[in-house]
Parts: C-alpha cells; sequence; structure tokens
C-alpha cells in the first residue's frame, strides 16, 4: 500500500463515519500566528477547537503537511522527518475520546489489515490537575490491546500556551519476533507510535493554569510516512514510496553512507517543499529553516569532495516530490534557487575562513566576537562553530 493508497483508504473510512474532508493548508501557518510552520494537523484548526463553528461541521478529516524543526537532530533514525504528511480527524465538540479510539483501532486491523496483537496503547494516568483517562482504558481494555500508563508522555499540547489535553497513542510492534510478554513502548523501542489521539478540552492560559475549552473536542494525527513505511514492510521511512526517485538517485550522485544519504534526502526534499510553498532562503525566520537545510546538505556533501554541487540533481526527484505535495511552477525554479543559495553558501565560507584565520579570532570567541562576525562579516554563530571545528 502507497502512501496515496493509504491516504485515500483514511480519508474514505473517515466520510463513511459522516467527517467532511477539508483541505491541508500549506506549512505556513495563518499570518499572526507565532509559529513559523505548521507542525501539525490541529495547528490550522485552532479557532474552530477554541469554539468558533468550522463551516464544514463537527466532523472533519484532511491531510496536512508539516513540519518539526524539533525533530531535526533525529533525522537520519527510521521514523523522523523533517517535512512529513499527518492525516487527521477532528470531532469539533462532537463525539468522544472513545468513539475515536474506536474507529481508530478498526481502521487498523480490519480495514488495513494489521494484526491486532502487534498494538500497544498509552493513557493518560492522571496528575495533580486532570484525572486518569479511565474512558480511553477501558476502551483498550474491551478491544484486548495492552495499554501503558504515563503522565508527560501522554499529554500533548501544540505550544505553552493554547488547547491541550490527555492523548492516547496507539503503537505498532517492529521486532522480528512477537513482542515479548511485558514489553513497553516506554521500555521499548521497537514499539513505533503511529497515531496519537487527543482528548482536547482544555486550553493552557499564560500563568500555567488550565481552564476547560468551551467544547469537549478530539484531535488526532497519524504519521502517513511512518505508518506506510511499515504496512510496505520497509525498515525505514527513508525507503517509502516518497523516496523512492532520491534513494535511486542520490547514491548514483554522490556515494554517501546511510547515515548522510537519509540525512541528504530528507533534507533536500524539505526544502523542495519548502520552497513549493513559497518560501525563500533569508537569514531570519522561514527563510533561515530553508537556508539551514541546504547549508547541512552541502556540509554533508563537501565534507568527502568539495567539487559536489546541486547542480548534478536530476529534475525526477524534485517533480516527483513536487507532485506529491501538489505544488505547481515546476522543478526549474527550485532547481534555481538551491544552485544560488549554494554558491551564496561557497562565497561565506571563502569569507568566513578568511577572517577567521586573523589573530583576534584563534583564541576563545565571546559574546562580541560573535556580534561582529554576524553584524559585519554576515557569518552566523552555527557557521563559525562548525568552521572552527572543521
Ligand atoms: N495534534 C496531535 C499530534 O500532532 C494529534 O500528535
Amino acid at each position: 500500500m502507497n502512501t496515496e493508497h493509504l491516504i485515500r483508504t483514511f480519508v474514505e473510512y473517515y466520510e463513511e463515519q459522516g467527517h467532511r474532508p477539508i483541505t491541508g493548508s500549506t506549512l505556513l501557518p495563518p499570518p499572526g500566528d507565532p509559529v513559523l510552520f505548521t507542525t501539525s494537523g490541529m495547528h490550522p484548526l485552532t479557532p474552530y477547537l477554541e469554539g468558533r463553528p468550522h463551516p464544514s461541521g463537527r466532523r472533519l478529516v484532511n491531510v496536512q503537511r508539516c513540519l518539526r524543526t524539533t525533530d531535526l537532530d533525529e533525522v537520519g533514525d527510521s521514523t523522523h522527518l523533517t517535512v512529513f504528511q499527518m492525516l487527521g480527524t477532528w470531532s469539533l465538540g462532537d463525539y468522544e475520546g472513545r468513539q475515536s479510539l474506536d474507529w481508530g483501532y478498526r481502521l487498523l486491523t480490519e480495514g488495513l489489515g494489521i494484526d491486532p496483537g502487534l498494538l500497544h496503547a498509552t493513557v493518560f494516568g492522571g496528575d495533580e490537575q486532570v484525572g486518569p483517562d479511565t474512558d480511553s482504558l477501558r476502551l483498550w481494555r474491551e478491544r484486548g490491546v495492552p495499554v501503558e500508563r504515563t503522565v508527560e508522555d501522554n499529554w500533548w499540547s501544540n505550544g505553552p500556551v493554547g488547547p491541550c489535553g490527555p492523548d492516547s497513542e496507539i503503537f505498532l510492534w517492529t521486532g522480528d519476533t512477537p513482542p515479548p510478554p511485558h514489553s513497553t513502548p516506554t521500555r521499548d523501542d521497537r514499539w513505533v507510535e503511529v497515531w496519537n489521539h487527543v482528548m482536547m478540552r482544555h486550553r493552557r492560559l499564560d500563568d500555567g493554569r488550565l481552564v476547560p475549552l468551551p467544547q469537549r473536542n478530539v484531535d488526532t494525527g497519524l504519521g502517513v510516512e511512518r505508518l506506510a513505511s511499515l504496512l510496505q514492510g520497509a525498515s525505514s521511512v527513508f525507503e517509502c514510496d516518497v523516496f523512492e526517485p532520491w534513494r535511486r538517485l542520490v547514491p548514483t550522485l554522490w556515494p554517501l553512507q546511510e547515515p548522510s544519504l537519509r540525512l541528504v534526502c530528507d533534507h533536500l526534499r524539505s526544502a523542495v517543499v519548502i520552497i513549493g510553498d513559497g518560501v525563500r532562503p533569508a537569514p531570519t525566520g522561514r527563510g533561515y529553516v530553508l537556508r539551514r537545510l541546504v547549508r547541512r546538505v552541502l556540509t554533508v556533501l563537501w565534507r568527502d569532495d568539495p567539487s559536489r554541487g546541486l547542480g548534478d540533481l536530476p529534475r525526477e526527484p524534485l517533480s516527483h516530490t513536487l507532485d506529491h505535495f501538489r505544488q505547481v511552477g515546476g522543478p526549474e525554479p527550485v532547481r534555481r534557487l538551491l544552485l544560488e543559495e549554494e554558491q551564496g553558501f561557497r562565497r561565506l565560507l571563502e569569507r568566513g575562513r578568511k577572517v577567521l584565520a586573523r589573530p583576534r579570532f584563534r583564541g576563545p570567541l565571546g559574546e562580541e566576537d560573535f556580534r561582529y562576525l554576524h553584524d559585519t562579516h554576515g557569518l552566523p554563530r552555527d557557521l563559525v562553530t562548525s568552521l572552527r571545528e572543521g
């Protein structure tokens, strides 16, 4: 089952349960949102979770592209990507968490054919402010799914303030042998989280207090590439179909060890999607996230061979990614931008090496040095640090 098929199966299943499909947003949150990129499916729906009526009703389903820079250091393991797609469902003050988990269980087992013996759930065990999630606990016990109770790991929020609540996460077993007795998601990382159901009923205020939201919502998110790769029997998200042309073509250009190959494929593919959503490289904000992704790729490529360049990239993986995300404009403008960025980075590195060779910068650097290097020579702190380490 490829990712497109998984998305269709999911959306159709929820349409049968009365959900209206809504179009996902781009990676860019609405104006005024303090966050640089959309990090989860609920993000663009925040006003509706807070009580504004949604024009498509109280049951929604969609697929949303997301970007998580907090996961940047985890990229390269078998389950994390910088840009990924999230399938989401919402009950806006309609059905409760128990119903959501039951549909989720049925879709995974009956709809997608997953062996129920390979599932594990976790639920919120309660803290001094909110009681344990006994409804979810009961549902999992009734379905015969093993369940673990945790506190911090089963509380979900999109930031320090705003809508939040206890969640129940569904894990899939990825070990080569059946799960050993007593193995649980917090003790054994062969359990991989695939779907999170958040009972979004609270709002965190600036002073840390929790108040009830005007309605009891459910917000769920399922990682598309992660589940697709597991359904495809692939050993990592990098083996699933969305990476096919990247995995096939990148190694023919640049022989790389597996961790570097993963980083290069992930970051280039993410850069393509970010550019496809209209972001341009810049010294701050979103543009700087894009710039850092491209620079990380180049740093890895140049470590072995400084003559390598993005000009060698064929159009196919770029078009494949742009088409997958229904982004228009074609690969040529994206390639041009990547090349300009590469040239700029080469010039900056040359300048940086010259400046840092000056006697003044031989010893430890203070705040004032970093400020001077940044303001006068355009050398960001992370670049200065890596040039000095290199
Ligand atoms: N909003 C929840 C998440 O991103 C479903 O995990």
